[in-house]
């Protein structure tokens, strides 16, 4: 989704928004540009497309300044043409403006602005605010900046230079996430943690109603109110190398092939083994209030989503405690019960998903306590929550996620052994399960050696049209995850289903057309989903197997079997997953499909 940059310095601004702007490349965008302040005035290059092309463009027509902002855009009002792309000017030509987030009220704002004599020349609501700035009243662009966002409903993160205010980058936040990175003598602005790493590690989130200045000679910070606030300076934990491919061709192959060391980081110094219990410092949820919770909301989107039907099961079990599992997008605009005893569990990798987000707002309006399980440190859901467990998973850049669902897993499964120890769960039961979290990394290293034989898969499925994945408990979310993964990012019609419910209607599909995956480790419901391949392979559909390793009874009923290392059923979606997120990546491969950025979609979805 949309990305903005800025710069403040001694160096040429050009270079380093463009380096900056390559490092945002990963969430999704359809265009892109840049503008700078020289000493005539605001210059801008944009186009519809790539980095690479603003690149080109900039080489034939460069542009030189130590101050300027630059964007990546991902269409929502108007298409993704030359005109559309950011930044925008005002009717003058003396203001350039980048924006993340929409103007819900942009068109009742447009009106109003033509009728005082503004001129529009694109289809976007972010142009509004380009005239907003240029009709409000104030001594310098910040004033200008806070008294026009008065007007704004929506939502935004942005950076605007004027020729009034020479050097000056000046920035606000309402719902979309902005950041200052603080260099020696000089400052670099993103959207995103990860644009800023080239130039510095140090960097101050802005909270909601933040409006900064940037001059060469240092930034501010003031509330909605105009107020000077301290904002502290954080620390980005991961550094450059880990954003790069390091010989794989693929982010989504290199974050697969790590999850051995992920699921690792997620666990480190958390687990007791001792104690069958989990150390979560972050949590902010003592023991006693813990036996006082009477019910969960889990509430996420997408993958997230299918993590937290995976931690149903998870804290039902081991915390003995009622779960619902929510969209975001669904539960933020029902009605919201005060039910007394309410956690609110917000499950988001980015932590600036905007229906997740708004979930956690609702939430917290009827008094809910609210935990996030978060990777992205620092980001809007982790500064909002009242506590929660950081994934620890590193920036995941492949925009179909799969490191960071294994590791809300691992996530969960210490939330549960901490919630379930501080609510009856026995010091042995804790102890098994903890041993098992141990070996974890093992496990998952082991079943990604199955890749060769999940490539040979690939070869033969490439071509499907339709695929159905399907499993039952805890196997049916991965079931639903592995479809999502094949749909996104090879765009071949894949459904998840409850195994038993196929015969409600979905086994109308099944012909020798039509490959089935089915999750089917050994556990409680392992017979009931023999029986439902059975169903499949009487119609006369491919069966692929998903199951235990040891397991010798599928020969007759699957064509194929991928077999994972046997290990607890409510870990064991954290092993399953593995070959279909492999399936699906090679599979997007051999259809030549641009794995690591699927057409339409973003990484971090920042609007509703
Ligand atoms: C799918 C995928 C999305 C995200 C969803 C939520 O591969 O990545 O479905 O899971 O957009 O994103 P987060 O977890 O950042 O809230």
């Amino acid at each position: 989704m949309c990305g903005i940059v800025g710069y403040v310095g001694p160096r040429d601004a050009a270079p380093v928004l463009l380096d900056c702007l390559s490092r945002l490349e990963y969430r999704g965008y359809d265009s892109a540009g840049v503008s700078v302040l020289d000493g005539r005035g605001v210059e801008t290059r944009k186009l519809a497309g790539r980095v690479a092309g603003l690149r080109d463009l900039l080489a034939r027509a460069p542009l030189h300044a130590h101050c300027g902002i630059g964007h990546t855009r991902w269409a929502t009002h108007g298409a993704p043409t030359e005109r559309n792309a950011h930044p925008h000017s005002d009717c003058a030509g003396t203001l350039a403006l980048v924006h993340n987030g929409i103007v819900e009220n942009a068109d009742v704002l447009r009106a109003q602005l033509e009728r005082t004599g503004h001129r529009f020349t694109t289809e976007t609501d972010t142009e509004t605010l380009a005239h907003l700035i240029e009709e409000a009243r104030g001594a310098t662009l910040q004033e200008r900046v806070l008294s026009a966002l008065v007007r704004v409903e929506g939502t935004y993160g942005l950076a605007v230079i004027s020729e009034t205010d020479p050097g000056t980058v000046v920035v606000a936040r309402r719902g979309s996430p902005v950041l200052i990175g603080v260099g020696d003598g000089e400052y670099v602005v993103a959207s995103d943690a990860n644009a800023v790493l080239p130039l510095t590690r140090s960097v101050v989130y802005l909270n909601d109603g933040d409006i900064a200045v940037i001059r060469p000679e240092g930034y501010r910070v003031f509330d909605g109110e105009a107020q000077p606030q301290d904002r502290s300076v954080d620390d980005v934990e991961w550094d450059l190398e880990t954003l790069a491919l390091g010989g794989y061709p693929h982010f989504m192959l290199k974050e697969i092939a790590e999850q051995g060391h992920t699921v690792q980081s997620t666990l480190r110094g958390r687990l007791l083994p001792a104690d069958g219990t989990a150390r979560l410092n972050g949590l902010n949820l003592s023991p006693a209030r813990c036996a006082r919770i009477r019910r969960i909301v889990i509430v996420a989107c997408g993958t997230s989503w299918h993590a937290g039907l995976v931690g149903r099961d998870v804290l039902e079990q081991l915390a003995d405690v009622p779960v619902s599992v929510e969209y975001a997008s669904e539960y933020r605009y029902r009605k919201q019960l005060r039910v007394p005893g309410t956690l609110t569990v917000a499950i988001s990798q980015s932590g600036e998903t905007a229906d997740t987000l708004e979930a956690v707002r609702a939430a917290k309006a009827v008094g809910s306590t609210v935990v996030g399980i978060v990777n992205v440190v620092g980001s809007t859901i982790a500064r909002e929550a009242d506590g929660g467990i950081y994934l620890h998973a590193g920036p995941e850049v492949g925009v179909a996620s799969t490191k960071a669902f294994t590791s809300q897993l691992v996530a969960l499964l210490l939330f549960g052994l901490y919630l379930g120890r501080a609510r009856g769960l026995s010091v042995r039961e804790g102890r098994a399960l903890a041993e098992e979290l141990a070996r974890l990394p093992d496990l998952v290293t082991r079943t990604l050696a199955l890749e060769p034989q999940v490539r040979a898969l690939a070869e033969q499925y490439a071509d499907a049209g339709n695929a159905l994945y399907l499993g039952r408990g805890v196997n049916f979310p991965v079931a639903l995850e592995g479809a999502l993964k094949l749909k996104e990012i090879s765009y071949i019609h894949a459904e998840g289903y409850p195994a038993a419910e196929m015969k409600h209607g979905p086994i109308a599909l099944i012909d020798e057309h039509m490959p089935v995956v089915f999750v089917a480790p050994r556990d409680h419901v392992y017979p009931k989903v023999v029986s439902n391949m059975q169903e499949v392979k009487a119609r006369g559909g491919g069966i692929i197997a998903i199951t235990s390793e040891g397991n010798g009874d599928l020969h007759h009923v699957a064509d194929h079997q991928l077999r994972v290392p046997a290990t607890s059923p409510l870990v064991s979606p954290i092993l399953t997953v593995l070959p279909l997120q492999l399936l699906a990546y090679h599979i997007a491969v051999l259809r030549g499909c641009d794995v690591d950025r699927p057409r339409n979609l973003a990484k971090s979805v920042t609007v509703e």
